[in-house]
């Protein structure tokens, strides 16, 4: 599943008439960058949701997703503003029993480093993995992930005042088909969503939640000088 709805009022008013992963990334639009990661993925069937207002430019854009090789089917979330794990919550029949991966549409990185723990983790009978990446100074823009010297997961917070960590979740996630019932289960957070971060803690308190590692990764929705350097990173990783 790719998420793509949200406000994007970071970005306004770049995103007042558009949505925020239509906005160019050097020479593509966000959007292309997740499906991308999806083919590279080998994955064959992809959920896109998106807010009502901008369904029909995605569908425009992307059709039935033949230029990525997957089949490509899309779900509407009505309240835009509704969280992570609420948007996750509309993929509940399109998963069935089977095992899902959310990208957030917003993320870029190279694919093909999480291409073996995809598949390992696929033949795992239960669980959730997200990935985490080392930044240069400690921040309390995104999740934050400490773990102890072996990489296992001691805490997850979202966007915490004092960061216990320079390790940040990435909006990658893998799930087994409990998700749903976990989903179920959460509470509005402060800001009103339904949290990604409160939904990976039920599969941490289980003691069933891994985390594997990445080098680079960019979310080019947090911010304008994020965007730019998202579009700064790719043309330089494209052109040489
Ligand atoms: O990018 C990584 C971060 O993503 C994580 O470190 C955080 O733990 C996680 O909560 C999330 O934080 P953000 O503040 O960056 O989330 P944002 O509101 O920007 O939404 C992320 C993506 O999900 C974006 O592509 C829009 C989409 N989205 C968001 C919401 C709230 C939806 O499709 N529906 C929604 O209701």
């Amino acid at each position: 599943m790719i998420l793509a709805g949200g406000l994007a009022t970071r970005l306004r008013p770049l995103t007042l008439v558009t949505n925020k992963h239509l906005l160019p990334v050097y020479n593509k639009p966000m959007i292309y960058y997740p499906m991308e990661v999806m083919k590279t993925l080998g994955i064959k069937e992809v959920l896109l949701s998106t807010s009502p207002d901008h369904s029909g430019e995605f569908t425009n854009l992307l059709g039935a997703g033949e230029q990525f090789n997957l089949k490509l089917y899309y779900a509407i979330q009505k309240n835009p503003k509704g969280g992570i794990a609420h948007a996750i919550s509309l993929a509940k029949e399109f998963v069935s029993n089977d095992k899902l991966i959310v990208i957030l549409g917003d993320n870029i990185f190279d694919g093909g480093v999480i291409k073996t723990a995809v598949k390992k983790f696929n033949k795992n009978s239960h669980g959730a993995m997200i990935f985490g990446v080392k930044i240069p100074t400690k921040t309390k823009q995104y999740g934050v992930i400490e773990v102890d010297k072996d990489g296992t997961v001691l805490s997850i917070e979202e966007k915490p005042e004092h960061p216990k960590s320079d390790i940040i979740q990435t909006g990658i996630y893998l799930y087994d088909h409990r998700v749903f019932d976990f989903i179920k289960k959460l509470k509005p957070s402060a800001r009103g969503e339904l949290e990604v971060t409160d939904l990976n803690n039920f599969y941490l308190k289980e003691g069933s939640l891994t985390c594997g590692f990445i080098d680079w990764w960019i979310d080019a929705g947090t911010s304008y000088d994020e965007l730019l350097r998202a579009n700064n990173l790719v043309a330089e990783k494209v052109t040489k």
